[in-house]
């Protein structure tokens, strides 16, 4: 795939400058302690960062060509979807294991129907170590049972593993991971797709539809369609839900669950088609 290298280098400095700024919000929150943050779930693992340690793994990550690593060398040969998502857990392929809190693998049954696909995680995510937890999992969620989809069929992950995020005051904001991570992280979507093997894929918005799809793909054209795809036998493309919680207002939000609704009833048709047909 034809990445923008140029393009890139020339976000470097800007995003050297947004890890050092969210490096020293982490430094400031792990100061003031769990009270400080949002808790996570008892039980959820939460990154006791030795910072020395961090920064001279960091400088040895960065000797080591940024541009050219993925994810591929973490995966050991032969691993079953737990040992991979164990693999996962230690991802260093690119500098975003830095900025998350820990990496937040797919999760779903082993053999799902269908897998949705997200951009990365977002706050709740990154704390929680689970895949759409947040506000825009709730809106999946409803959407999911609006269209007749359960929750036991579906496996969710995400393009990119690792929550990047730019500090705005005291929250963290979600900052659009480029294509050097999104092509660093993609050997464990490729894995996860490999071992589950779902029947439909569900793109959901531009990061993970142009990573999957092609970069000229337009979510806003194609959307809701069956795509020829050799990613599964089904692949159809819609919006990202936290789009729809980005609606200027009540009417727009409606009419965009509604259509973000509508492009998942296509998947439960799919679905469907596919289990008669192996019956
Ligand atoms: N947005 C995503 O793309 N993925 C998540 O897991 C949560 C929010
Ligand atoms: Fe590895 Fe992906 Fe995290 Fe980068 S974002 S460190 S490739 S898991």
């Amino acid at each position: 795939m034809p990445w923008h290298f140029a393009a890139e280098q020339n976000q470097a400095a800007a995003e050297h400058a947004a890890n050092a700024a969210a490096q020293a919000w982490r430094e400031q929150a792990r100061r003031a302690g769990p009270e400080g943050r949002a808790s996570a779930k008892p039980g959820t693992r939460r990154a006791q960062p030795n910072l020395k340690a961090r920064s001279r793994k960091a400088d040895r990550v960065k000797r080591q060509s940024k541009s050219q690593r993925t994810a591929a060398e973490f995966i050991p040969p032969g691993a079953s979807l737990d040992e991979v998502r164990r693999a996962a857990a230690g991802c260093k392929a690119c500098d975003l294991w830095k900025l998350g809190t820990q990496t937040v693998f797919g999760e779903g049954a082993r053999h799902a129907k269908v897998m949705f696909i997200g951009e990365q995680p977002g706050d709740k995510e990154d704390l929680a170590g689970k895949p759409f937890v947040g506000p825009a999992g709730a809106v999946l969620d409803k959407a999911l049972a609006a269209a007749g989809i359960s929750r036991e069929d579906i496996y969710v992950t995400n393009a990119v593993k690792h929550f990047k995020w730019e500090p705005r005051g005291k929250r963290r904001i979600h900052k659009k991971p480029n294509a050097l991570e999104v092509a660093a992280c993609r050997p464990w979507l490729d894995r996860e797709i490999e071992l589950t093997q779902p029947e439909v894929v569900v793109v959901m918005g531009a990061t993970a539809a142009q990573a999957l799809l092609g970069r000229q793909f337009k979510v806003t054209q194609q959307r809701g369609r069956l795509l020829d795809s050799n990613l599964a036998p089904h692949v159809i493309a819609t919006v990202h839900p936290s789009s729809i919680l980005r609606a200027p207002d009540d009417e727009t939000r409606h009419a965009e669950m509604a259509s973000f609704i509508d492009d998942l009833r296509v998947v439960a048709r799919a679905m469907k088609q596919r289990t008669r047909r192996a019956a």
